[in-house]
C-alpha cells in the first residue's frame, strides 16, 4: 500500500483518481477548498496561506508520499477572474508540488514517486493564448504573472497556466532534486472530459459551444475515469522511465490538429 495525495478530489478528475488509487488498495489523501467525502484537508489553494496550509495538512497526515497528484483547477470563461485563473491553476498545484518535495523524497526512498500534472490540450487546441503569463509563472513570479493575466479575458489565461505547468514540469523534473532524487515528474493534457467544469463551460453563454466543438477521432469527449487511469499509469512502477512527458488524453484532438507533432505552445525561450 502506497500514500498519495490529490488536490481537487472532490470533484470530477481528481475524484476519479482518487477513488481509482483506493481502488488499487492506496491510502489517498485528498485535498480540496470543498469539504467533501475523502476530502482530508481543507484548504483554497489560491493563496499562499492556503497552500501553506495544505502543505502542512498532509505533513500532520504522512511523512511520505509516493504520488501526488495537483488537480484543483478553475476554468476560463466569462466573468472568472483570470488573476484567481493563474493562483489557483499554476501556482496552487506547483506550490503544493515544491511544499511537498520532502515527503515526496521519503516515498521515493522506498521504490520512486510520482507527480502527474493536470496540463490540457487548450495548449495546442487553442490559438492566441497569453504567453506573458505562462513567463512570468516560469520566472516564479506570481505578482506579474496576476498582473499580466489581468490584461486579458480568463479564457486565453486559462492555456497559459496549464502550459506552464506542463513546462515547469519538463524544466524542473530532469533536475537532481526530482528525477535524481526519485521523484518523476509528467503532466496529462486532457481534451473535455466529463465533469462539473466541463458543464460549467457549456453553460457559457459566449464559450459554450467552443467545448463541443473540438473534432475528436473517437467521436465523443472523454470520460473522468479514463484520465484519472492514465495518471495512475504515470505514477506506478512500470512507468518508471517516463520524465517530462506530455501525455494527450484526448480522444485524438490534438493528432487530429497537428499530424506530425504538438504545435502551438511555444512561447521562446525562458530562463529558470
Ligand atoms: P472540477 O471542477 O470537477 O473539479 C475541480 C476541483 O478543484 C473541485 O473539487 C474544486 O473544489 C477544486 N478547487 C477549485 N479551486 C480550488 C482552490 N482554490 N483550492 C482548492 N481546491 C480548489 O474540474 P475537473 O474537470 O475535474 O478538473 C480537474 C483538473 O483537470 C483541473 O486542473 C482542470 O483544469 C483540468 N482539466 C479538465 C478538463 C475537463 O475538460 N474537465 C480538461 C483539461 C484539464
Amino acid at each position: 500500500m502506497k500514500t498519495y495525495a490529490v488536490s481537487g478530489a472532490a470533484s470530477g478528475i481528481g475524484a476519479a483518481t482518487a477513488g481509482l488509487l483506493r481502488e488499487q488498495g492506496h491510502r489517498v489523501i485528498g485535498i480540496d477548498r470543498t469539504p467533501a467525502e475523502g476530502v482530508e484537508v481543507t484548504a483554497d489553494l489560491s493563496t499562499p496561506g492556503g497552500r501553506a496550509e495544505a502543505v502542512t495538512g498532509v505533513r500532520a497526515l504522512t511523512d511520505r508520499l509516493h504520488g501526488l497528484v495537483p488537480a484543483a483547477g478553475i476554468a476560463g470563461h466569462t466573468g472568472v477572474d483570470s488573476e484567481l485563473v493563474v493562483s489557483v491553476n499554476f501556482f496552487g498545484a506547483q506550490a503544493l508540488v515544491a511544499g511537498l518535495r520532502p515527503e515526496l523524497a521519503a516515498g521515493a526512498a522506498e521504490g520512486g514517486a510520482g507527480v502527474v500534472f493536470l496540463a490540457s490540450n487548450s495548449i495546442t487546441g487553442m490559438p492566441g493564448w497569453n504567453a506573458p503569463v505562462a513567463q512570468a509563472c516560469l520566472r516564479d513570479d506570481e505578482a506579474l504573472a496576476r498582473a499580466e493575466a489581468g490584461k486579458v479575458d480568463s479564457v486565453m489565461v486559462y492555456p497559459s497556466t496549464k502550459a506552464a505547468l506542463a513546462w515547469w514540469a519538463r524544466r524542473e523534473g530532469v533536475k537532481p532534486e526530482w528525477a535524481g532524487a526519485g521523484i518523476r515528474l509528467n503532466s496529462v493534457a486532457p481534451g473535455a472530459t466529463e465533469t462539473p467544469m466541463v458543464e460549467e463551460m457549456r453553460a457559457d453563454p459566449v464559450f459554450g459551444p467552443a467545448v463541443d466543438s473540438y473534432p475528436t477521432a473517437i467521436g465523443r469527449t472523454c470520460r473522468p475515469e479514463e484520465v484519472a487511469a492514465a495518471i495512475c499509469f504515470l505514477l506506478s512502477e512500470p512507468a518508471a522511465s517516463i520524465v517530462g512527458a506530455v501525455l494527450f488524453v484526448d480522444g485524438g484532438t490534438d493528432a487530429m490538429l497537428h499530424p506530425i507533432a504538438p504545435e502551438g505552445w511555444e512561447v521562446g525561450p525562458i530562463e529558470a
